[in-house]
């Protein structure tokens, strides 16, 4: 909640930059919107002429009454006429108006939600990492319906028309009348100001309002998509009080809202009677000392209405403005958030037919870490060879896969593929030739199918059996009601880990890539499973460069290579044999297996056994 708070408290001012922002999103609709201005002007003049003919129908009455003729009643009829027939038109002009506006707007607000997910979604690692989805996916869709609010309001009927009215009048009073254009028209400068304050208020209300009612919506989806976690600790009750507790805060904020607009909605009022009182007391005065006629004195009144009109319009529009600001901000700050890593210009696509990799003079450390998660990391790994990555825990085998991958830069060293220092690269054509099984197999909620076929284009049914096969994963799926066919659920949730995992594998088979990471891609697996996943590994990794994260060691002993991390480093670079002698790390990692084997029962044994993971022997 604390970083609610100072965000909520450093709220920035949207000001005119975010405005012009919003306003740039019709750059690629500069002609309809003119053309709609066109429209606009049309109908604003229409408007400004019904009152005049309406003064000339009651002069006209008048006179008539007066010199007791009949005469004018043709004049009276055309009136009439031209009166309706002025409406009518004005409300046709304003239905075409109303949806071609509405239909540009929802294209500029579309345009700007994808335009804004897809840079999210080419956003850096680093910056995936530390927001939350949830918060993330709320702000597009808020932002979206904002800047949609903000343009339809500006060029709806609501603030653009009106202005146009406004303006219309103005003029039409000061040729008509300066003293009732003055007692219209003085009172409007006290009143936006005392208005504008008003608005400021708001608009840091609004600010407040809208951060609190987005932590709830984050939080909420957090909740949400670790239900699972929530029901096996219990904390179904904490979880609801946590979000009703955010919930009601949101909702104090917005209380205090809504009784400032009231405040506002009230202040408006005032001017705006004061302003009509005004018209009819001094047109009144007018009338009788015979300075104009009655149809003038009709004419001020409805005059005065369409000045107040839409001043008490803007006064609802200003504060809407700034609101629907502060919303679609977040939306452009995705929009505009910047990489670190990027595809230099002209960069190379990764061709040609080996794979060999090199680190040299690797450190990396997270954004924000103080100490490196990778130190000095130097060696190189033949086209097509089998490394096998060990070491404890949090030592940094995932993290120099990732960097294999650019999903990070280093701050120091280089990535080789082929002699190629990877950054000079498409992150795409890299990416193409790298599949990877992580630790934990993120799914879609898609069907089996769609998802090993997922890194590929166009995927043949045949391929998708033939990878699953040699993932051990078609007998499985063949199982299931649908076949390929079956819905996997919310991230792959109706499977279990060893399903999920058999799925990334046939995922990461079926792209055929030149470099293939397992990390720890066969840790949910039993040990039947995992054993025919072993016999096809020849297959799959035969004319591959291959990473393979495991502590067993029977995948380290069938590596050509063993690299053992420690420390945030690598300690030993070598053989099986070789490192037996040269690092301390592995020799422990043998003897913590050794040691555990008397302890183990004989059935396991005997199946370690048939598996070929006899264990090394000290000295072997
Ligand atoms: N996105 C991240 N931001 C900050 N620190 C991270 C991030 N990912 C990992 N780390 C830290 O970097 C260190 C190395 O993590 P890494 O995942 O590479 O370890 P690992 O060797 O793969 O461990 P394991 O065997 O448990 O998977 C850890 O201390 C971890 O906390
Ligand atoms: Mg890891």
């Amino acid at each position: 909640m604390g970083n609610d708070v100072n965000a909520a408290s450093a709220s920035p001012a949207p000001g005119k930059w975010l405005g012009w922002k919003v306003l740039a999103l019709l750059n690629g609709h500069r002609r309809t919107v003119a053309a709609l201005s066109l429209l606009v002007c049309v109908t604003a003049a229409l408007d400004v002429a019904v009152p005049f003919i309406t003064r000339g129908v009651i002069d006209g009455v008048v006179r008539s009454l007066q010199s007791a003729k009949i005469d004018s009643l043709r004049s009276l009829l055309l009136a009439a006429g031209a009166i309706l027939g002025i409406t009518v038109l004005t409300r046709l002009l304003r239905s075409v108006y109303n949806y071609r506006l509405f239909r540009v707007m929802s294209r500029a607000e579309d345009e700007v939600k994808n335009a804004a997910f897809a840079n999210f979604l080419s956003l850096d690692t680093e910056y995936h990492g530390g927001v939350n989805t949830g918060e993330v996916i709320g702000a597009l869709d808020r932002g979206g319906t904002a800047s949609f609010v903000i343009l339809y309001e500006i060029f709806g009927q609501n603030l653009l028309p009106p202005t146009l009215v406004l303006l219309g009048v103005l003029t039409a009073l000061l040729m008509k009348n300066v003293w009732i254009a003055a007692i219209v028209f003085l009172p409007l400068p006290a009143y936006a100001i005392t208005v504008g304050r008003l608005s400021g208020r708001m608009h840091r209300l609004e600010y407040l309002i809208s951060h609190a009612f987005e932590r709830v919506t984050k939080e909420s989806f957090d909740i949400a998509s670790n239900v699972r976690v929530v029901k096996k600790f219990s904390r179904e009750r904490q979880e609801a009080r946590t979000q009703r507790d955010l919930l009601y805060r949101a909702r104090h904020h917005h209380y205090q809202g809504e009784r400032l607009w009231a405040f506002i909605e009230n202040v408006q009022s005032l001017f705006s009677t004061a302003g009509r009182v005004g018209v009819i007391a001094f047109g009144g005065f007018l009338v009788l000392t015979r300075r104009c006629s009655v149809g003038e004195y009709v004419l001020f009144i409805a005059m005065q209405d369409m000045v107040y009109g839409p001043i008490s319009q803007l006064s609802i529009i200003l504060p809407k403005l700034r609101r629907n600001l502060s919303r679609a901000e977040r939306m452009f700050e995705i929009l505009e958030q910047g990489r670190n890593v990027c595809d230099v210009p002209n960069a190379k696509r990764l061709t040609g037919p080996g794979r060999s990799v090199k680190f040299c003079n690797l450190s990396f450390k997270y954004a924000g870490a103080e100490q490196w998660t990778l130190r000095d990391v130097n060696f190189e790994i033949p086209a097509g060879s089998t490394v096998a990555l060990i070491g404890p825990s949090g030592s940094g085998k995932s993290t120099l896969m990732n960097l294999l991958q650019r999903l990070y830069d280093p701050q120091a060293g280089r990535v080789l593929i082929d002699g190629e220092d990877i950054r000079l690269m498409s992150q795409s054509s890299l990416r193409e030739q790298i599949s990877v099984v992580p630790q934990e197999v993120e799914l879609f909620s898609r069907s089996i199918l769609e998802n090993i076929g997922y890194g590929k284009d166009e995927v043949e049914r045949p391929a998708v059996e033939s990878a699953a096969r040699t993932a051990q994963a078609h007998e499985f799926i063949v199982r299931c009601e649908k076949g390929y066919d079956t819905q996997v659920g919310e991230r792959g949730m109706r499977l279990s880990g060893g399903e999920r995992q058999r799925l990334g594998i046939a995922r990461a088979v079926v792209r055929d890539p030149k470099i293939l990471i397992l990390d720890e891609a066969t840790s949910h697996l039993d040990n039947e499973s995992e054993r025919l996943i072993q016999v096809a590994m020849e297959e799959i990794t035969e004319g591959r460069t291959c990473f393979i994260i495991a502590h067993r060691l029977s995948t380290v002993r069938k590596a050509d290579i063993v690299v053992v991390f420690n420390n945030n480093t690598i300690e030993a670079v070598g053989t099986h044999d070789e490192l037996w002698h040269s690092s301390p790390t592995y020799r422990k990692l043998h003897g913590i297996h050794v040691a555990e084997m008397p302890k183990r029962p004989a059935v396991v044994k005997a199946v370690e056994e048939e598996r070929d993971l006899q264990p090394v022997a000290v000295g072997e």
